[in-house]
């Protein structure tokens, strides 16, 4: 009973949050990750950071965010505050007309030369991890599909968020998500664990290598001449005039005939000397110019 109590006086004593520290909370996120929480969307920064600091037994506002710029601590907790900050909704096969175009039309034409040996694929603000497999299950399917085909893939998946990060290498899923995938792909991929869960098959697993980036520090990544670079639902949260410095430094990281894979309708009206709009009704892509 005293817990209780206890409890629920910490709750009472916790703040609302007025218009200048949510100014403050938001300008931190945005700084730290480019993502923009309109004041529209206050309610869902709000929740998120009295959700941790409940967990942490902070109960004010201006204590936690000093908190969160002191070193090292500060930067330990971020790892996990900012997780609760960004939205990690996904599924696998997201968009079909954007793995289509993939399967059925670049793919094709980068393998049947001969001349490529590997292609390596980024999924950029992967989250849990479903876009990269989905990228690597189409990957490895449509290859073996090429006759004399000998090309060794692999896909870069990454995001901001540690937490996220850990549910994709470790590869289980929720039956909820089993019928993201097509049966097709279901039965060469992914192997039913229990009722409950399912699981990535090691032999895809092993293509997909997960690692912690922050898009804002695209300009100096580690990834260089890549054949792919598929990046959906994730500028949609960045503001509009960043969205177009970090696009000019995702096509100089593209090889010749790589292609950039956005989610349609997130970018308008972008253009890049070195791109070619890939002419298609469904999705938005951009071929790196030979
Ligand atoms: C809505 S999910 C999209 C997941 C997947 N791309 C899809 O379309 O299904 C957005 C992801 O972007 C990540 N993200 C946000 N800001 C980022 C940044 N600065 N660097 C890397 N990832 C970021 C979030 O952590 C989140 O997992």
């Amino acid at each position: 009973m005293a817990l209780a109590i206890g409890n629920w006086s910490a709750l009472n004593a916790m703040q609302g949050m007025d218009d200048a520290e949510f100014a403050r909370w938001a300008d931190l996120l945005e700084r730290r990750t480019g993502v923009v929480v309109p004041p529209a969307r206050k309610a869902f920064l709000v929740t998120a950071v009295r959700g941790r600091m409940r967990e942490t037994g902070q109960t004010r506002f201006d204590d936690y965010f000093r908190e969160i710029h002191k070193m090292p601590e500060g930067a330990i907790e971020w790892i996990t505050l900012v997780d609760r900050l960004t939205v990690h909704e996904t599924h696998f096969f997201r968009h079909p007309p954007s793995f289509d175009l993939i399967a059925n039309e670049w793919l094709p034409r980068m393998v049947s030369s001969g001349s490529q040996t590997a292609l390596h694929a980024w999924s950029v603000g992967c989250a849990t991890g479903e876009e990269a497999y989905t990228l690597a299950m189409v990957l490895d399917r449509h290859i073996s599909a090429v006759r004399d085909a000998r090309v060794y893939f692999g896909v870069t998946a990454t995001d901001v968020s540690q937490p996220a990060l850990a549910v994709g290498r470790a590869g289980l899923y929720p039956r909820s998500k089993f019928n993201e995938i097509p049966g097709d792909y279901r039965s060469s991929y992914v192997d039913e664990i229990d009722e409950d869960t399912f699981a990535i098959r090691e032999s895809l697993r092993k293509r997909v290598g997960f690692a912690q980036f922050n898009l804002l520090d695209v300009a100096r990544a580690p990834l260089k001449r890549l054949d792919l670079i598929y990046c959906q639902n994730v500028l949609i949260y960045f503001a509009r005039e960043r969205r177009r410095d970090l696009l000019n430094s995702l096509a100089g990281l593209l090889k010749p005939g790589g292609m950039l894979v956005l989610g349609a309708g997130e970018v308008t009206s972008f253009a890049h000397p070195a791109l070619s709009r890939v002419p298609h009704r469904q999705a938005l892509a951009f071929l790196r110019n030979r």
